[in-house]
C-alpha cells in the first residue's frame, strides 16, 4: 500500500490533492462531494479586501471586540439579523464547512494594501480554519514604486497577519519577482510557513468591434504547470516553507512532476471547475498506478527527489538549458521552413 500522506503547513494530509481557491468552495454540498472524492483539504474562495473595506462598519465592530475568546464560533458572529455582509457570509459558511467536513479547511484573504484589514484573520482563525492563504493579487503598474516598495508590501501584509493569528499561513504569490528565492526567504523570516506558486493574473483582453476593454476568466492549461515545475524545482530544498504548487494541473502527470521536483501539496481549481469532483478521484488512481509502476513507496519518497539540487546536471533548470533547447530546435512538423 503507497503512503500518499504529505505534511503541508504543519497540517498531516491524507494526500497531495487539494482543491484551492475558486467557486466550488461556495457549495457545501460540492464540498462534501469534493472530500468524497478523495481531496486531502480544501481552500476556499477568498474573502476580498474591498468587501471587507466596504464594510466599515463590520470592521469597527469585529476591532472593538477583538479580544472575543475562543470558544463556538457562533459567538463572534454579529447578532444583528439585519447585517449579511461578506464577512458574515464567509464566517459562517467556514463555521458550516469546519462543522461537515472532516479534512482540514484553510480559509483565503485577498488583497493589497496594508491598511488593517488582515486584522480580520483573526475572526478567521476563531470561526476554526485550520490555516490562511494570503493572496496579495497585485499588478505593481505605478512607475514610481520600486520592487522593494512591492515586496516591502507583501512582508507588511503577512506581519500583521501574523501579529493577530498563530495559524500557519501561505503566501500565494504571482510569478513576476526578481529573485524569489530571496523573496521567499524574507517571507520566511516574517512568519510565513508556505507559499503557493503561482497566482494567475487574469488578462483584460480588446473587443476590436466596439473598441472596449473586456474582462475575461479563461481556465488554465496543462503547459501553465510549466512555470510551477521550473520554480519549485529550484526553491525545494532552498527553504524550509512548505511549497503549494497552484497552475496547470489537469491529469496525474503535471500532479507526479510537481510532486517530483518538490511541491507537498498540488492545488487543483480549472480541471475541477471543467470535469467536477470525480476529476480528482480519476488523478489520484492514476497517480497511484503510475507510483506502483515505478515502485515508489510513499509520496515522502518522491517529493522533491527531481529537484535542482538533486539532478545530476542542475543546469536544466536554469539558463543552460535555454543555450542548450535554441541550439537544439530543429525543424518538425507544425514549424515552417
Ligand atoms: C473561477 C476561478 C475563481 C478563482 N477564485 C480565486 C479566489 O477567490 N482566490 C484565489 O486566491 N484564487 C482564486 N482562483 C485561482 C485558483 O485558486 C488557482 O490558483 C488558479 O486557477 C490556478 O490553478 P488551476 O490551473 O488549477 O486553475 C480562482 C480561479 C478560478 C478559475
Amino acid at each position: 500500500m503507497i503512503d500518499l500522506s504529505t505534511d503541508y503547513l504543519g497540517l498531516k494530509l491524507k494526500n497531495p490533492l487539494v482543491p484551492s481557491a475558486s467557486p466550488l468552495s461556495r457549495n457545501l454540498d460540492t464540498a462534501l462531494r469534493l472530500e468524497d472524492a478523495g481531496a486531502a483539504a480544501l481552500v476556499m474562495y477568498s474573502l476580498f479586501e474591498e468587501e471587507l473595506q466596504a464594510e466599515d462598519a463590520m470592521l469597527d465592530r469585529f476591532l472593538l471586540h477583538a479580544d472575543l475568546g475562543h470558544g463556538e464560533a457562533d459567538s463572534f458572529l454579529p447578532n444583528h439579523g439585519e447585517f449579511h455582509g461578506g464577512l458574515e457570509r464567509y464566517l459562517s459558511h467556514l463555521h458550516q464547512l469546519k462543522r461537515r467536513l472532516e479534512i482540514p479547511v484553510v480559509a483565503s484573504l485577498n488583497g493589497v494594501s496594508p491598511s488593517g484589514w488582515v486584522e480580520l484573520g483573526r475572526a478567521l482563525e476563531q470561526a476554526g480554519a485550520d490555516a490562511l492563504e494570503l493572496n496579495v493579487y497585485h499588478i505593481a503598474a505605478d512607475s514610481r514604486h520600486s520592487c522593494e516598495a512591492v515586496e516591502a508590501r507583501y512582508i507588511e501584509l503577512l506581519t500583521e497577519l501574523r501579529g493577530v493569528v498563530s495559524l500557519p499561513i501561505a503566501m500565494k504569490l504571482s510569478p513576476f519577482f526578481s529573485s524569489l528565492p530571496h523573496f521567499v526567504q524574507q517571507l520566511e523570516h516574517a512568519g510565513a510557513q508556505g507559499v503557493a506558486l503561482f497566482n494567475r493574473f487574469y488578462q483584460p483582453d480588446i473587443d476590436l468591434d466596439n473598441l472596449i476593454v473586456v474582462d475575461q476568466l479563461h481556465l488554465s492549461y496543462p503547459d501553465e504547470a510549466l512555470l510551477r515545475i521550473r520554480w519549485l524545482s529550484i526553491l525545494h530544498g532552498r527553504t524550509q516553507l512548505t511549497l503549494a504548487a497552484t497552475g496547470g494541473v489537469h491529469s496525474e502527470s503535471e500532479a507526479l512532476k510537481l510532486l517530483l521536483v518538490g511541491a507537498d501539496v498540488v492545488h487543483l481549481a480549472s480541471c475541477l471547475l471543467q470535469y467536477g469532483p470525480d476529476k480528482l478521484t480519476e488523478i489520484l488512481a492514476a497517480m497511484q498506478n503510475w507510483m506502483e509502476e515505478k515502485e515508489y513507496q510513499s509520496v515522502a519518497q518522491m517529493k522533491g527527489s527531481m529537484s535542482q539540487k538533486n539532478l545530476a546536471d542542475p543546469a536544466a533548470m536554469a539558463r543552460a538549458s535555454y543555450l542548450r533547447v535554441l541550439d537544439s530546435f530543429s525543424v518538425r512538423p507544425g514549424v515552417w521552413s
